[in-house]
């Protein structure tokens, strides 16, 4: 299979596997114990049906929307993810260059493996910063004056992994930073000797968002015990109100599931959130983004800017979130795959793909931008009473 043959999020999906060693490839793929919050986050758009409008004048189709203070050319971005240098060995430039290229936002993570000054130096798209919150208050700050100083547009505080979830499949494989792995890990990568010798003739592993504060070198920092170790799971909502009035600008917070917390996030001066259970990756048996997304809106979409993501593989995915009053949605293995499959051609022909598909849906819709799109286009199939059937 050659990259021109993937026309879609599972044709990209399987050329990614049959380039990366099983135990990345799990990384990526897996999620937290059985998985079934994994596979509601895409099923759970099923559950919901468009109704188009006809005879609308499509010729022209605004796909740009505004969110947290910066206009994006398209409604999806791609969401803050570790360790992408593993995937490909350009890493987050492909992924930050291909965003810039289709002008849509791009997020490093604190696990990132480019320096977030870097990336905000080289491309002009909206750049967020996905920041965990550290033990040491000391890195806290640091990490936050250095993304203040590279000129980073919003800070994106991921508030689902106060501890690490359980990732079996990485148990299994023995997937750490650096590797420790299992003898059946071992066989894996033996198999994909092309991953191996773009690795070692590439820039050396780094994190270099941590690598000034922490000594990586003593042994495997699975990414399990990075949360245990090195994420303070006393962190409350006092602290993250510090951090916000630190920064003094665009801040988010990624993972809010409840409209509770949503209401907080206004409180304490949040002007974003993003609804996500990090791809099923962290409480197996959380409801999935979309599921909740109605919710939300109605609870606080007046006051913040509303954005979700997990399990989007289509342009019908990101219309029906926008028609529940999602601002923007986010995709994480739906770049992650393409950049695996091939770099950054292949997240450059991932959003393309997405960008075409959102015109055709956007004209089949009946609607000439995003702003058109409301629950009126949206029927649910079985109407739960906690589920809005339209506005
Ligand atoms: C993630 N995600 C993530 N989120 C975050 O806040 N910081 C991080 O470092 C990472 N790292 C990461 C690695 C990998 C391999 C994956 C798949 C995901 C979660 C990510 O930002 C996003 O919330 C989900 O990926 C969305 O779900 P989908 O689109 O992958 O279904
Ligand atoms: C993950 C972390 C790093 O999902 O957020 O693997």
């Amino acid at each position: 299979m050659r990259l021109s043959q993937c026309h879609n999020f599972h044709d990209f999906r399987t050329l990614a596997k049959k380039r990366l060693p099983g135990p990345i490839f799990d990384y990526i793929d897996g999620a937290a114990d059985d998985e079934g919050t994994y596979r509601r986050n895409s099923e759970a758009f099923g559950d919901v049906d468009l109704v188009p409008s006809v005879l609308a004048g499509v010729q022209d189709i605004d796909l740009s929307v505004e969110v947290m203070g910066q206009k994006l050319a398209l409604p999806v971005y791609c969401s803050p993810t570790a360790l992408q240098r593993l995937f490909h060995h350009d890493g987050e430039n492909a992924v930050a260059a291909a965003a810039a290229e289709y002008g849509t936002m791009f997020g490093v993570s604190s696990l990132g493996t480019t320096s977030l000054a870097e990336v905000r130096r080289k491309y002009d798209n909206p750049q967020c910063y996905q920041f965990y919150f550290h033990k040491d208050r000391g890195l806290n700050r640091a990490m936050m004056e250095s993304a203040k100083e590279a000129g980073v547009e919003v800070m994106m505080l991921t508030v689902d992994s106060i501890t690490g979830g359980n990732r079996e499949r990485d148990l299994r494989t023995g997937f750490s930073i650096p590797f420790r792995l299992t003898l059946g890990g071992m066989i894996e990568f033996a198999r994909k000797p092309m991953w191996g010798i773009n690795y070692v003739t590439h820039e050396k592993f780094a994190l270099p968002q941590l690598d000034d504060h922490v000594d990586m070198s003593g042994g495997a920092l699975s990414i399990g015990r990075y949360f245990t170790e090195m994420l303070d799971p006393s962190m409350t909502w006092d602290d993250v109100a510090e951090m916000v009035e630190f920064w003094g600008g665009q801040y988010c917070l990624k993972g809010i599931m409840s409209a509770a917390d949503a209401r907080r996030a206004v409180d304490i001066g949040c002007t974003g959130i993003v609804l996500s259970n990090h791809g099923g990756r962290q409480l197996d048996g959380s409801r999935s983004a979309f599921d909740q997304l109605g919710e939300i809106v109605d609870a606080v979409g007046d006051e913040i800017d509303v954005m979700m993501d997990g399990g989007v593989q289509r342009g019908t995915h990101i219309l029906k979130a926008l028609s529940m009053g999602a601002k923007a949605v986010g995709i994480g293995r739906g770049y992650l795959y393409p950049l695996a499959a091939a770099g950054q051609p292949g997240v450059e022909r991932a959003l393309g793909l997405m960008k075409a598909e959102l015109e055709r849906d956007m004209r089949l819709m009946g609607c000439r931008n995003i702003g058109e799109l409301s629950r009126d286009n949206l029927r649910f199939r079985d109407a739960p009473r906690d589920r809005p059937r339209s506005a």
